[in-house]
């Protein structure tokens, strides 16, 4: 069991020990279980987190919103484009502020090539503790409330169940590579076997995949890379097929950004990777399906699938407000870093 978390930043779990994850997943379930018991905790009481988005959300905005209020503490939403960020004011400068300000920086930026540029500076700076809520590279507040779902219905143990990550067809935005990033950087790290699944044109970075397999060898686990779609799904414990931006030939810097929608003839070529009730059948019986959220219905995945008896997506979800309340509890608290 971990106890130093105190100013920690949490940019990217590739900066969390496994034994450090470890606890902010047993804080999580602590933490769940005293909202269901209706137990109030007030570890965070009168402590301001400043919410900077640059792009929409609803599900990260809202758990970190209403997990600081059930801790006692409360959140300033920032809409980063009426900050003097859009008049070109540095991540420095706003880090040193804000830290004056309050309690804990966390920021959402997903465009390609700045993101994680802007946050990683903010984390250089601040003196208390900065949040990724989502950036053009990692996206580790969902990495981590997916590991605590596959926990709750496969056990603590992960090892040797089959996740496939799928790439699927979407038309509502260009989403960013951060939710695969993460995921695959993450899951290897439990023993998992993980399938990464695309169609030519939408490889995640060489560094991920290199990174992914050396985390495999270390915790006893496997990664596959392919572009046939029938073999992730095939014996799959878990599949979560999602979309995501190709970043690789596209490198313009609007790709990634949330609010893009762009479809062209390259995307069109690939409709038919979509999650299907015949896809579903081909892995275990007992196949779980997971999605981020929010899904492009009937271009992602069929109603039937995500409205179905494999679906967790509900319960996938619901961890976003628990694992957030552990990382606000454990890096907060302080008026300084560690
Ligand atoms: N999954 C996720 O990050 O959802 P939002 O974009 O709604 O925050």
């Amino acid at each position: 069991m971990q106890s130093q978390f105190r100013g920690k930043h949490f940019v990217t779990l590739r900066d969390w020990s496994k034994e450090q994850i470890d606890t902010l997943l047993d804080v999580s379930l602590q933490l769940k279980r005293d909202f269901a018991l209706g137990t109030i905790n007030n570890s965070l009481q009168n402590q301001t987190i400043f919410l900077m988005f640059f792009e929409q959300s609803t599900r990260t905005r809202n758990s970190m919103e209403a997990g600081i209020t059930q801790l006692g503490g409360h959140a300033h939403f920032i809409d980063g484009s009426t900050t003097q960020v859009a008049h070109g004011e540095s991540p420095k400068d706003t880090a040193v502020i804000l830290s004056r300000f309050g309690h804990a920086i966390a920021c959402r930026y997903c465009n390609w090539g700045y993101g994680n540029a802007f946050i990683s500076e903010m984390a250089q700076h601040a003196t208390v503790p900065v949040i990724n809520l989502q950036c053009d590279l990692y996206h580790p507040l969902q990495a981590i409330a997916d590991l605590m779902t596959m926990q709750e219905k496969f056990g603590q143990n992960l090892k040797r169940i089959k996740v496939s990550i799928i790439w699927a067809y979407a038309e509502s935005h260009k989403k960013p590579i951060s939710v695969p990033l993460s995921q695959v950087l993450l899951f290897p790290r439990y023993g998992m076997d993980v399938c990464l699944a695309h169609p030519k044109g939408w490889e995640l970075p060489d560094w991920v995949i290199a990174e992914a397999k050396a985390n495999a060898e270390r915790y006893g686990g496997s990664v596959t890379v392919t572009d046939n779609e029938e073999e992730a799904y095939r014996d799959a414990h878990i599949v979560i097929p999602k979309n995501w931006g190709n970043w690789v030939n596209d490198q313009t810097g609007l790709q990634a950004s949330g609010a893009v929608k762009v479809v062209d003839e390259k995307l069109m070529a690939q409709r038919s990777w979509k999650c299907t009730e015949e896809k579903i059948a081909l892995g275990d019986r007992d196949v779980c399906y997971m999605h981020a959220l929010p899904a492009d219905r009937n271009n992602e995945v069929d109603n039937s699938v995500i409205d179905g008896p494999h679906s967790i997506v509900y319960d996938e979800a619901e961890n976003r407000l628990h694992t957030s309340k552990a990382i606000m509890a454990l890096t907060m608290g302080g008026r300084g870093r560690a």
